[in-house]
Formats: structure tokens, C-alpha cells, sequence
């Protein structure tokens, strides 16, 4: 397949829905191999692959909760095996849990932290073993977030995550920089997908979000994608340890009243 990405393999996790599932896609139509990992919908994750067969692309349906060291591996093992590499990672999975601060558990805590950054944590070093191991480059996506830097009051543990992967990627890009490996974040801000079911049913709360973004709208998780394809492919070559906001203006829009 022709295409800025043809004969590259990537892994894109939580690739069932949202924002994944449109990498996923994009990322086929541009000419990669697809491993589509999910962790409960695998009707979503074969109508992904479906839809990456429709461009023309393979992909790979596998089970895997990032938030497990053996799956992660699995994910990366998976890859190698059934397209003999795997070039790109995109670190996409990802959930939120609303709390006032003082009432955050335990359980909440180990699921958001586990998911958002354990997860992408371990992923990231399985897939950097066996470049490392075989002297290939590589691209990290990361999937984080405007609360990599901005306050998300009652969602201090989707902060804590987000924040936590900025300074991951920031890190990584100095250690793996000398491997041919680059690290660069995404953080979106109100992007239209199932993690925000409950505030487009609130239409109070999303008519005030709007008023707070400068374009006026949410983003579409096809615009994420199209920011993921470039940071995927040799056009981004020099590019590394970076943070790519998608908002439509929401994070520099302090005005005084
Ligand atoms: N939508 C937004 O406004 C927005 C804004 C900023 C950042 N993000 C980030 O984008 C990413 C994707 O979110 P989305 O908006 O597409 O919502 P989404 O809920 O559609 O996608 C999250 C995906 O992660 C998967 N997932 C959850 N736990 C998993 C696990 N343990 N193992 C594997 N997969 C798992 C889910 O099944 C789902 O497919 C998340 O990291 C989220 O924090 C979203």
C-alpha cells in the first residue's frame, strides 16, 4: 500500500472507540499494518479492523488491558509476530473519574493511574525492548490531554495521570533519542467521543464549555488523528519530546470579564 506509512506496523491501544479508533483508521489509510487492542468491545474493535480493511491496510484484533504487564507484552508480541516488526506505538487508552478530592479511592485511584500511565508505562518499554533488541527506530504517540498543564477540578487522578505523562515523555525523549526513537504527547481538549457522553447530555455544562473555546465547538476525533499521522511518520523526524495541543484555542483563552 502507498502512503506516508506503508510497510510500518503500529499499535494503537483502546483502539475500539473514539479517539483510537480514528488513529487507528487514519493511520491504515495512510498504509499501516493495524494491531487494534481492546478491553471490552469487541464488536468495536471489529468494526475498526473492518474499517482498516476497507482502506486497503491489515489489521489484528487483540485482547489487552494496558493496565496488565503480561498483555502489554502480548500486544507487542502480537505484532512482531504476525507483521514481523512493529514501528509506532500510539498510547491511547485511557478513562476519567469524577470525584471530589477528599472521596477518591483506592479503586479509583489504581484504575485511572493504572490505565493512563502504569499501562502506557509498561507498553512503551516492551515496545522499546525489541527495537532496542533488533537497532530499529521508532515513534511514540502519546494520547494525554490539556491536564497535562490545565486544572480539571474533581478529577485529580485523570490529572495526576496526564501530568504524569508529560514529564514521561519529556524524559523518554532524551533516553531514547540516541536509539532513533522519538516520544512526542497530543493533549486534546473537548473532543466529541464516549468519555464525554455525560457532558454532551448536559446541555447547560456544554453550552458554558463552548462559550470557553475560541472556535466555538468541540473537536472531532478525526482532527486528533490527522496530528497523529504526521507525528507518526518521517515528517516528524525531528521532532521529539514535544506536546501538540488540539483545542480549538481553549487553553490560552483567559480574557478578563
Ligand atoms: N474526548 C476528549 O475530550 C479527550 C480529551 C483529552 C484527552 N482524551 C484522551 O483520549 C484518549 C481516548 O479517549 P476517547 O475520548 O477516545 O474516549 P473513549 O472512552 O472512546 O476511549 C478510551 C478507550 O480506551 C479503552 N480502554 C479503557 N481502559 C482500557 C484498558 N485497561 N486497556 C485497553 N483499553 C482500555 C476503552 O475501551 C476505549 O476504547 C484517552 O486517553 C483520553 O484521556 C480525550
Amino acid at each position: 500500500m502507498a502512503g506516508r506509512l506503508a510497510g510500518k506496523t503500529a499499535i494503537v491501544t483502546g483502539s475500539s472507540s473514539g479517539i483510537g479508533q480514528s488513529i487507528a483508521i487514519r493511520l491504515a489509510s495512510e498504509g499501516a499494518n493495524i494491531v487494534v487492542d481492546y478491553r471490552n468491545h469487541p464488536e468495536g474493535a471489529d468494526a475498526t479492523k473492518q474499517q482498516i480493511e476497507t482502506v486497503g491496510a491489515k489489521a489484528i484484533v487483540v485482547h489487552a488491558d494496558v493496565s496488565k504487564l503480561a498483555d502489554t507484552q502480548q500486544l507487542v508480541d502480537q505484532a512482531w509476530q504476525q507483521f514481523g516488526g512493529c514501528d509506532i506505538l500510539v498510547n491511547n487508552a485511557g478513562i476519567e473519574r469524577a470525584a471530589d478530592f477528599w472521596e477518591v479511592t483506592e479503586a479509583d485511584y489504581d484504575a485511572v493511574l493504572g490505565i493512563n500511565l502504569k499501562g502506557a508505562f509498561f507498553l512503551t518499554q516492551a515496545f522499546v525492548r525489541r527495537l532496542r533488541d533488533a537497532k530499529r527506530p521508532g515513534r511514540i504517540v502519546n494520547i494525554s490531554s490539556v491536564h497535562e498543564d490545565m486544572a480539571f477540578p474533581h478529577f485529580s487522578t485523570y490529572c495526576a495521570s496526564k501530568g504524569a505523562m508529560r514529564m514521561l515523555a519529556r524524559n523518554l525523549a532524551v533516553e531514547l533519542g540516541p536509539l532513533g526513537i522519538t516520544v512526542n504527547n497530543i493533549a486534546p481538549g473537548a473532543i466529541m467521543t464516549p468519555i464525554n457522553t455525560s457532558l454532551l447530555d448536559d446541555k447547560p455544562k456544554l453550552d458554558a464549555l463552548l462559550k470557553n473555546i475560541p472556535l466555538g465547538r468541540m473537536g472531532k476525533p478525526e482532527e486528533v488523528a490527522g496530528l497523529a499521522a504526521f507525528l507518526a511518520s518521517d515528517e516528524a523526524a525531528y521532532i521529539t519530546g514535544s506536546t501538540y495541543v488540539i483545542d480549538g484555542g481553549l487553553m490560552v483563552n483567559y480574557h478578563e470579564q
